[in-house]
């Protein structure tokens, strides 16, 4: 079943979100209107809680997942993403932060306690170390991921256009 409860408490989302049957998500999950999540992704807001903006796409065999509370850290590491946030195909977003209009390129890695600002483009197979503030309006790139330069303004546009596509494709996959 894609969609499961841990400890009673299941994901949550309205009828314009697009989920494929072959993604997996547990537990307290929230998505926002007109998001996706697409084949073979995995979501488990178990130990943390997993929100998801709108407009937001999550694409195929990527990980969502996060960290449980300690002592030492008591908020532990929810995973938040904001709104027309593109994830591409197979990354690893882990009790990390997301804001506005990002794109993170294939692969890409980003681990605890890494905040991701506004309009942010991180390249194809980057590691976004813990902690880590990436910053408004630049081009990340690499392992570690490093600032590399400004975004171009076709750029900048590209980070919105990218969440339409998607939201266009997942209308296309609902009315089939
Ligand atoms: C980073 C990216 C945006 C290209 O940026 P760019 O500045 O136009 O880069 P260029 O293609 O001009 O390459 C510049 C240099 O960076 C290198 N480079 C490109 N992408 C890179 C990446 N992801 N990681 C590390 N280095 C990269 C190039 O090899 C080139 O190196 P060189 O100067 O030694 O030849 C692009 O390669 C990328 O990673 N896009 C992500 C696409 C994606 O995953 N989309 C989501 C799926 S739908």
């Amino acid at each position: 079943m894609t969609i499961r409860s841990y400890r009673n408490i299941s994901p949550t989302f309205d009828n314009s979100v697009y989920i494929d049957d072959s993604a997996v998500l547990v537990g307290d999950i929230e998505l926002g209107e007109q998001s996706s999540i697409w084949p073979l992704v995995a979501g488990r807001g178990d130990v943390n809680v997993i929100r998801i903006g709108r407009r937001t796409n999550v694409q195929d065999g990527s990980v969502l997942h996060v960290t449980r509370k300690s002592r030492q850290n008591p908020t532990g590491f929810p995973l938040i993403i904001g709104d027309d946030v593109t994830v591409g195909h197979k990354c690893m977003l882990h009790g990390c932060e997301l804001g506005n209009r990002i794109l993170v390129g294939m692969g890409a890695i980003i681990m605890d306690g890494a905040v991701v600002q506004d309009d942010v483009f991180i390249g194809a197979g980057s590691l976004v170390a813990p902690n880590k503030i990436l910053e408004s309006g630049f081009l990340y790139v690499g392992n570690p991921a490093l600032k590399k330069r400004r975004l171009k303004d076709s750029e900048m546009a590209f980070l919105k256009q990218s969440a339409v596509n998607y939201v266009e494709l997942s209308r296309e996959y609902l009315e089939q």
